[in-house]
């Protein structure tokens, strides 16, 4: 099955994850490509759609992707997710923050057009890698919003090929007719 695997990714993981789905699919033909130079969908007959999360959203790269091209989708089998640190989502005076809440706007934008699968798979953080502007945005998160006293931003990885190939198999049911 052609299958075409697109990723938003700022700092490498969402990309990873892409590469680490097409590893468990079962065929050949698997294009992974970074949102920004991906081409048309056209001729594939699966398309998966990622990005990872900032400031509590997906990437609007890969929205945006996905509404260009999102009339030609209507004949392709689709699969979403979003990469982030807060998989699950918390309840919080009275409002879920996190988890699924990330991937609506692309759930959202495929509301007509059922997507086969979707999943908010985990990430990582690695300071490191971070732009000047995000490093000073996620510092004032951990100290202003959660009160750490962090004097830098910690590496965090939740990356997990395990979660990844579950969320694989679960597509690959579903391509089957089965839940
Ligand atoms: C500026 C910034 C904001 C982020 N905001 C969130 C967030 O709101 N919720 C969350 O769970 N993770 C958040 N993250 C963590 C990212 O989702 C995580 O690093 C993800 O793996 C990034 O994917 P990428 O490496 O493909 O860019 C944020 C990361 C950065 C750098």
């Amino acid at each position: 099955m052609k299958t075409m695997i697109v990723c938003a990714s700022r700092y490498g993981s969402t990309l990873e994850i892409g590469r680490w789905i097409a590893e468990r699919l079962p065929w050949e033909s698997v294009d992974v490509y970074p949102v920004e130079k991906a081409p048309e969908p056209e001729g594939y007959e699966l398309v998966l759609l990622g990005g990872g999360v900032y400031n509590e959203v997906v990437s609007k790269e890969i929205v945006e992707y996905a509404e260009k091209h999102l009339t030609f989708m209507k004949d392709q089998k689709v699969v979403l997710f979003a990469v982030c640190l807060d998989t699950k989502g918390v309840y919080m005076r009275g409002k879920i923050h996190g988890g699924w809440n990330y991937l609506k706007p692309l759930l959202d934008l495929f509301k007509d057009q059922l997507p086969i699968h979707a999943g908010v798979l985990s990430g990582e953080i690695n300071p490191k890698k971070l732009n000047e502007k995000d490093y000073n945005l996620l510092m004032t998160f951990y100290n202003k919003i959660l009160k750490r006293n962090f004097t830098e931003v910690p590496y965090r990885t939740l990356m997990n090929k395990l979660e990844v190939w579950e969320f694989v198999e679960k597509a690959l049911s579903r391509l089957e007719g089965r839940f």
